[in-house]
């Protein structure tokens, strides 16, 4: 049995409450946080502490830390010196000699660590994860992972960036570890980012970022959270694969899309002139008839509880760990390197 307490029961930490009472091998034993408030939300008969240190003494085994990003650092080392396992929430860390420290500290402590990536699972991630180990597509040469809205406004701590915040933290470290994950043993060469505020004074809430890799994969991850529509839905979210058999499009956290392929290379067309809206053009006509099929998106079956399940298959002895510390401290080098590109406006090497 996983016996949890949550350290920092605010939105992210009672999210956690919710998943923690659905599950049959997790119980939610105690809660902390600074702030009594928060503790009307707590499910019954869970004990509540304003210090950390209090809820430690409990008969718990795994910690959740979902406090505020400036704060996981103190958290995990009081974790690892009262000797419970932990999951710490994303961003890890401010940066990878913080999140390095943190790994010194649990493996000295010898305690299981963990960070909660669970847009691992999410399904559109897992779809293009799926295309893309398929090879369907030939040999990809680009992959758009983007994300648009249109609320702007940041909130609470997330505004201040002395306390981790601004979207590069918030999501832009599900995005990365998303491409960097479906990359596998690929190695990221170099990456050249620009981070701006739009309407946010302090923290950025635009960035787009290309990341280069030693498989000739370009990248690019885009968010902006002011990105005016008239679409009712807040979210944009895209997904493009470009391959040399063909392309995918993916929209929309549960998906559609599909994937375009050839059935013939279309080099071999010759320099036919078509006429488009855009005038008469050689290079942007579309193919003879029959030359392209359209094919239905894999299915695929996850959900964000598969996260817990991979942590408590892994602590049985049974399964892997998913997200491994040492995936994450490459992940925080890389939020390294795209905040010294959009400082310098240069190609930031990655070794
Ligand atoms: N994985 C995800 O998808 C996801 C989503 C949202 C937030 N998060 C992460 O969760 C963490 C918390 O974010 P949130 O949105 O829940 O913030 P929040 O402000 O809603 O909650 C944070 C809570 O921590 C409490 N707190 C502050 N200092 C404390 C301390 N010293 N001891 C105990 N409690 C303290 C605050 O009172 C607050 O209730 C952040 O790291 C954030 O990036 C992850």
């Amino acid at each position: 049995m996983l016996k949890f307490g949550i350290i920092g029961f605010g939105f992210m930490g009672q999210t956690h409450a919710d998943t923690i009472e659905k599950l049959d091998y997790t119980e939610l034993v105690a809660v902390c946080d600074t702030n009594a408030m928060q503790f009307k939300q707590a499910p019954e008969g869970v004990a509540t502490f304003l210090k950390a240190e209090d809820l430690l003494a409990t008969d718990i085994n795994t910690v959740i830390i979902s406090v505020p990003n400036h704060l996981h650092l103190e958290m995990v080392k009081k974790v690892a010196e009262a000797g419970k396992d932990i999951i710490c929430e994303k961003p890890a860390a401010m940066n990878a000699a913080e999140f390095d420290e943190m790994m010194k500290i649990t493996q000295a402590a010898n305690v299981r660590f963990t960070i909660h990536h669970q847009r691992r699972w999410d399904k559109d991630f897992r779809i293009v994860k799926e295309v893309y180990d398929s090879q369907t597509l030939g040999n990809i040469f680009t992959i758009k992972n983007s994300l648009y809205g249109f609320n702007g406004n940041m909130h609470d701590w997330h505004i201040y960036p002395e306390f981790g915040g601004g979207m590069l933290y918030d999501w832009g470290v599900h995005l990365l570890d998303q491409m960097l994950v479906m990359m596998g043993d690929s190695q990221l060469k170099s990456v050249y980012a620009t981070v701006r505020n739009v309407i946010n004074k302090n923290v950025d809430d635009y960035f787009n970022i290309q990341l280069y890799f030693d498989n000739g994969i370009t990248g690019q991850v885009e968010l902006g959270t002011y990105m005016l529509s008239e679409k009712k839905d807040w979210f944009e979210r895209h997904w493009f694969l470009g391959g040399d058999k063909g392309s995918a499009n993916i929209d929309g956290f549960n998906p559609s899309g599909s994937i375009t392929r050839t059935t013939e290379l279309l080099q071999s067309v010759g320099g036919k002139t078509t006429m488009t809206p855009a005038g008469p053009t050689r290079s942007f006509g579309p193919p003879p008839a029959g030359r392209i099929v359209s094919e239905a998106l894999p299915e695929v079956d996850v959900n964000h509880e598969m996260f817990f399940e991979n942590y408590h298959r892994f602590v049985k002895g049974e399964e892997e760990l998913a997200v491994k510390p040492n995936q994450i401290y490459q992940l925080m080098k890389l939020v390294d390197a795209i905040r010294e590109s959009a400082e310098t406006h240069q190609v930031v090497t990655l070794d």
